[in-house]
């Protein structure tokens, strides 16, 4: 088995992601260990998950710092505090600093619910129903500078179904997440999947452009 990989997860609420990642880890050979979970609200439930898995958590309330530079220059002091191999964006809602994503390039992944590079930001589910998209799902990126515009790891597809509502695409794509997101972890933790100057590559083959693409 490869060396642990000390991974550090930021959430800003429920943790559902980080609770599919937990649960994909002690069964057996993977190598990602999760050292700590950093949330800049004190109220998110993922917090709780942590806690329950024996977890060290630390909350860093963005309200309590003069700006974003000031806040990012305190994340990164409290992650390094864990030697972070991987840091992990599980919905940490938050817009992070050119010199956070420097201090961290690639070894910091996101989660995003939409198939990028469609529908940045925020409101993914709705905005990919009002465009009548036939097919909507998730991304997992490694994070540069662009806000969700990093190298695509790996997406999976979801079939828009005519009675969907906002609710119900984000229950689906919220299923692939946890399906995508320890996948990814998993591959970075055995050493399978860097970013290079052209991109993600696993197994030492550049990744299309799209990431490895699962079809449910
Ligand atoms: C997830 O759907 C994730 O893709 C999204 O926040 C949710 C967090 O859920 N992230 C973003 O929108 C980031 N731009 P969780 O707290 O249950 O894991």
């Amino acid at each position: 088995m490869p060396n642990p990989c000390n991974v550090v997860v930021l959430i800003s609420g429920s943790g559902s992601n980080l609770q599919a990642l937990l649960d994909s880890i002690p069964a057996g050979d993977n190598p990602a260990r999760v050292c700590a979970v950093v949330s800049n609200r004190a109220d998110a439930y993922g917090l709780e998950r942590a806690k329950a898995a024996g977890i060290a958590t630390r909350v860093l309330d963005h309200k309590a710092f003069d700006g974003r530079e000031a806040f990012d220059a305190a994340l990164i002091e409290t992650l390094d505090a864990f030697e972070p191999q991987l840091v992990v964006l599980a919905g940490f809602m938050r817009i992070l600093t050119p010199g956070f994503v420097r201090h961290y390039a690639g070894r910091l992944l996101n989660i995003h619910p939409s198939l990028l590079p469609k529908y940045k930001g925020l409101h993914t589910h709705q905005r990919a129903l009002e465009a009548g998209d036939s097919e909507h799902g998730c991304s997992v990126h490694f994070v540069t500078e662009e806000l969700d515009g990093g190298p695509l790891v790996v997406q999976a597809v979801i079939q828009v179904q005519s009675h969907d509502s906002p609710t119900s695409l984000a229950q689906r794509v919220h299923e692939q997440e946890h399906q995508i997101y320890p996948l990814a972890v998993r591959w970075f933790a055995e050493g399978r999947l860097r970013l290079d100057e052209q991109g993600a590559v696993l197994d030492g083959q550049p990744l299309p452009s799209t990431g490895h693409l699962i079809r449910t």
